[in-house]
């Protein structure tokens, strides 16, 4: 280091700039890596706990500007890089993936396919890694979403290479079934089936990887609670659900299975005309969020009631992708990280000790 200048006030100075989810400062997070100097050039790493973190530019010019406030500095060189955390312990089944995220309802038809592709595809633009895992073994809509056009393939090893849409590994419960030909899966086989869905498949090295469920509180989610412990699960809920108190059936069946609810999403929130710009608030507005308030759960966001939703997913490019600067796609945008700051929180939260999957009755 130069004479004036040494590591310790670099990272005293560093001290300054806080992770505004943590409420910490990114010293004492662990953050700053690599410290150098050159003559009056110093270098560091800051390796934040997501690529999809909102405020990372400000961060970086914050400590810019902390170090040249130094003296003898004249020029600063910071190398912004992220290494996801997880919260749970490396667990057999999926060692490669670090979060695996459920996206829940209480009742069926509130979006939370379109909402987990959307966000798959969200989170992977912001540079993560995601896989996505269809669930859904009564109505897997995935394939059709994200517009897979292969198929799964059985490795010598008789493990399952699933096929990528968007570069995101995708399996579903449709490659197994032929078009319009229901799926029957009573209970045990369900398990067994979810057990290989997870454990049985060559996912690589994922940051997070979301399952979109069935509707409800059935078999699936107690399945996936038993197999593996969850980060945990987002809920999807429209303004009626809220009316309805849906959405906290959800809510309650992931706390009684000692599943945290990273948040609660509103989606169908209010109508904007793609013609006149009007907007109606059809079925209310801003519900969820004071419902996620009232129950203590955080708020992630809110997406509207927009045929593009709906016409992008039909045709196997969701909005995200087919229309990035829309409204919707930066709603998906600002929900994926919130839903990252929320892993984030939890990853260091291990004081609270490791989340253990819960047995709730014999598979
Ligand atoms: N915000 C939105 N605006 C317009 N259409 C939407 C929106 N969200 C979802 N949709 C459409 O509503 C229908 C239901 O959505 P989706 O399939 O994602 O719901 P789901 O909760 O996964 O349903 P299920 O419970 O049957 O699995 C789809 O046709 C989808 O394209
Ligand atoms: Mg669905």
């Amino acid at each position: 280091m130069n004479e004036s200048v040494d590591a310790a006030a670099v990272l005293n100075a560093l001290r300054a700039v806080q992770d505004p989810d943590l409420h910490r400062d990114i010293v004492s997070l662990g953050f700053v890596k690599d410290v150098k100097s050159c003559g009056g050039t110093v270098s560091f790493t800051i390796e934040l706990t997501t690529p999809a973190c909102p405020v990372r530019d400000i961060m970086k010019e914050q400590a810019r500007r902390a170090v040249m406030a130094l003296p003898g500095i004249e020029k600063v060189e910071i190398n912004m890089t992220s290494q996801v955390r997880t919260s749970l312990p490396k667990q057999p089944l999926l060692e490669t993936v670090r979060n695996v995220v459920p996206i829940a309802s209480g009742k069926g038809g509130v979006g939370k396919s379109t909402v987990s592709a959307n966000l798959a595809l969200a989170l992977s633009k912001m540079g993560a890694r995601v896989g996505v895992m269809d669930a859904d073994v009564y109505g897997p809509t995935i394939p059709t979403v994200l517009g897979v056009k292969d198929q799964p393939r059985m490795l010598p090893t008789q493990r399952i290479l699933p096929p990528r849409a968007f570069d995101i590994p995708i399996l579903s419960m449709g490659f197994f079934a032929s078009a319009g030909q229901a799926v029957v899966v009573r209970g045990p086989i369900l398990h067994k089936t979810i057990e290989q869905f997870l454990g049985g498949v060559e996912w690589g090295e994922l940051d997070y990887l979301l399952v979109d469920l069935p509707p409800g509180t059935g078999d699936v989610q107690l399945s996936l609670c038993q197999i593996i412990p969850l980060t945990g699960a987002a809920v999807v809920s429209t303004p009626q659900d809220v009316a309805l108190n849906v959405a906290s059936k959800a809510i309650d069946m992931f706390r009684k299975l000692r599943t945290p609810v990273l948040g609660v999403i509103e989606n169908m929130s209010g109508y904007a005309c793609p013609k006149c710009g009007h907007h109606d608030d059809i079925f209310g507005v801003g519900g969820a969020k004071a419902s996620a308030e009232q129950m203590n759960i955080p708020f992630l966001g809110a997406i509207p009631l927009d045929t593009r939703i709906r016409t992008s997913s039909d045709g196997g490019r969701p909005i995200v992708v087919s229309d990035p600067d829309s409204p919707a796609a930066k709603a998906f945008m600002g929900i994926a990280e919130k839903l990252a700051a929320q892993v984030s929180i939890r990853g260091f939260k291990s004081d609270e000790g490791i989340l253990q999957p819960v047995v709730w009755g014999k598979p």
